[in-house]
């Protein structure tokens, strides 16, 4: 939820409160004004603004109506009937708004904010793999742009891949893009994982039998990837006490060497829950800052080298900026958007 309005004055007290000890006072003074200006465009304009769970603290605690994992945030855009809205986290949330909303203005507020995952794949290397395995379903991670969308059967999130998978009914799955996340969806659904990618990046039919398989591809995230079992050891030897949490975007021995694994919100939750002291998140570094200012009694051990490039191009500057400017204006062409659409709504349509 965001602050309450008010002047910047009081919009100040409030940022010192929630962010003491995490946010330095000198950058919430500097961050209260634009934090005033953006509430009160936002509401001049009718506006919500979406903040995913990556978003820096003093983003992600003043100015967003919602925050959340992407599936919470795909759920929401779905639901809204504000306009505009602003999506703070990367293109191809604020396309999932987009097809969602294709009447209303979606706007990001950096044209910069990719993803290694989006860019790993495209509609073509789609169509490739259908033809080389005809009648078998794909899902494809939400971390994909619109064209790849359309082309697959299902979308998935991080909070919802082995349901999505499961729900197919199918021995075998394409699931694309992400390397990692795939293995760990085939180990959780009791499948083999295989990779039909050639060197060059492309599709091939190198695969021995169907059976009980995850036919994945080889994209990465570029955060997740950087962890390794050492780092889990590591931590688990200076912190003994600390748990472990990974997103399921790191590679499976870390994955499995966590105590738990799941999306973005599903860890920031099991911290609120849990009763232990002490936490180790695997996954990009600004969430532990919003976990620590929600959970005073708990301490979150920071790994603050590894902060996603793109999340952190979207500031409460930028985000002034796309009130004011309604920039940048996200599109999707209209027969790209209709077939995407369907991947998606059959996604929110599986049960969580
Ligand atoms: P979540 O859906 O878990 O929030 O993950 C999004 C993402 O980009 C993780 O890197
Ligand atoms: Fe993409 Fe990884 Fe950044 Fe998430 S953390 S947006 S998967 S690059």
């Amino acid at each position: 939820m965001p602050i309450r309005p008010g002047t910047v004055a009081e919009i100040r007290e409030q940022m010192l409160r929630l962010l003491e000890g995490i946010v330095p006072e000198a950058e919430i003074v500097l961050k209260a004004e634009l934090v005033h200006e953006i509430l009160r465009l936002k509401e001049e304009r009718g506006a919500i603004i979406l903040g995913h769970n990556y978003m820096e603290p003093a983003l992600f605690h003043t100015v967003p109506d919602v925050t959340g994992d992407s599936l919470e945030l795909a759920r929401r855009a779905a639901a809204t009937d504000r306009d505009p809205i602003v999506f703070c986290g990367v293109k191809f949330m604020a396309e999932t708004a987009k097809i969602l909303n294709p009447d209303r203005t979606v706007l990001l507020p950096s044209e910069k904010a990719g993803c290694s995952l989006a860019e790993s794949i495209t509609a073509e290397d789609v169509r490739l793999l259908r033809e080389m395995f005809p009648g078998v379903p794909v899902v494809t991670y939400i971390n994909t742009y619109a064209d790849v969308k359309a082309e697959c059967d299902v979308c998935c999130t991080s909070s919802n891949a082995a349901k999505v998978v499961e729900s197919l009914g199918s021995d075998t799955v394409i699931f694309l893009p992400d390397e990692y996340l795939a293995a760990n969806v085939a180990r959780e659904t009791g499948r083999r994982i295989l990779y039909p990618v050639g060197a060059d990046r492309k599709p091939t039919l190198q695969v021995d039998s169907l059976e009980h398989v995850i036919l994945g591809w080889k994209g990465r995230c570029e955060v997740h990837e950087q962890f390794t079992v050492e780092d889990v050891r590591r931590v688990r030897e200076q912190f003994p006490d600390a748990i472990v949490l990974a997103h399921p975007e790191c590679p499976p021995d870390v994955v499995e060497a966590a105590d738990f694994a799941g999306s973005t919100t599903a860890m920031a939750r099991y911290v609120k829950e849990s009763p232990a002291k002490r936490y180790m998140l695997f996954t990009e570094c600004s969430m532990a800052d919003n976990i620590a200012a929600e959970n005073r009694d708990k301490e979150m051990i920071r790994m603050c080298s590894v902060r996603c490039p793109h999340m952190n191009e979207i500031t409460l500057e930028d985000t002034l900026r796309a009130l004011r400017e309604n920039v940048v204006e996200i599109t999707v062409p209209k027969d790209v958007a209709a077939r995407a659409r369907n991947a998606i709504e059959r996604m929110l349509a599986v049960r969580a």
